[in-house]
């Protein structure tokens, strides 16, 4: 089995700007503190590199609150790139700010152009296998036709799923750990869609964990989690923690920082 779904040279990410208070959130509990975010965003780049990752760190975009979630403006495979569409209207923009950035680093960048096409990153998860994508409050079956047209002669097969009612994205209640298996949340893994995967479960009321990253042999999770971390860890995996505090009030977690990939 090939490793190519989280082995990966280089990441990028984007500075958190002042206007993060602005952020989209599903749930008022009050505004992210933007020095705390800082902090927190220096652990994760800290992070990425110690697992190995060439990190670009773009700067801030004052004119778009939740540009910091990097990953739902792309999807990166080993092929080649694909610039999303992003369903929030406030986000539509943050899209086409990325495109030079992977055209500087891939040589094939194709785009989800579609009018009535909507996709973001932070709803597909690509396994060594598949690209799963959830269909969501921002994620169309248009979006996920489209990017299936476009990556089907790299050789990747799209498989439809729904993100559960409520749940910003896909990712958002489930993260690759490696070829084979998957974190998830009861409730999306009631689904069945992972029937031939092994699940980590979430721990219950642990919910908001199910959003991490493996790059490399580094698995980096939200702090405050401890079942959820002891798990991972029983399972073998080397988990570094990152504060997630702020984020999380904006409902972004450890994927949507950064776009993770090996240019080609
Ligand atoms: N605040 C992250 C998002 O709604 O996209």
């Amino acid at each position: 089995m090939s490793d190519r779904s989280y082995r990966f040279t280089h990441a990028v990410t984007r500075r958190p700007s002042a206007s993060i208070i602005r952020g989209l959130r599903a749930v008022d509990t009050g505004n992210p503190d933007l020095a705390l975010m800082q902090r927190h965003h220096a652990d994760y780049i800290a992070a990425l590199k110690a697992a190995g990752a060439e990190v670009i760190e773009l700067e801030a975009l004052d004119a778009y609150p939740d540009s910091v979630f990097v990953e739902d403006t792309a999807l990166c495979l080993p092929q080649g790139a694909v610039i999303m569409r992003p369903g929030a209207p406030s986000r539509l923009g943050e899209a086409a700010e990325m495109a030079p950035v992977l055209e500087r680093l891939y040589s094939t960048v194709r785009r989800i152009e579609g009018e009535d096409s909507f996709i973001e990153g932070g709803d597909i998860l690509v396994t060594e296998r598949e690209i799963l994508v959830g269909r969501s409050a921002r994620t169309n079956a248009e979006g996920v036709a489209e990017l299936a047209r476009l990556v089907a002669d790299w050789g990747h097969k799209v498989r439809e799923l729904h993100t559960p009612p409520g749940v910003l994205h896909f990712k958002t209640d489930c993260s690759l750990m490696d070829a084979e298996t998957v974190l998830s949340t009861d409730r999306l893994a009631a689904s069945g869609c992972f029937r031939d995967y092994r699940v980590i479960p979430v721990a219950a009321g642990e919910e908001a964990s199910a959003n991490a990253i493996r790059f490399n042999d580094s698995l980096l999770f939200p702090a405050g989690f401890p079942r959820t971390r002891d798990r991972l860890v029983d399972a073998g995996y080397a988990v570094t923690e990152i504060g997630n505090s702020e984020c999380a009030k904006i409902d972004g977690g450890m994927s949507c920082l950064s776009l993770r990939f090996t240019p080609s």
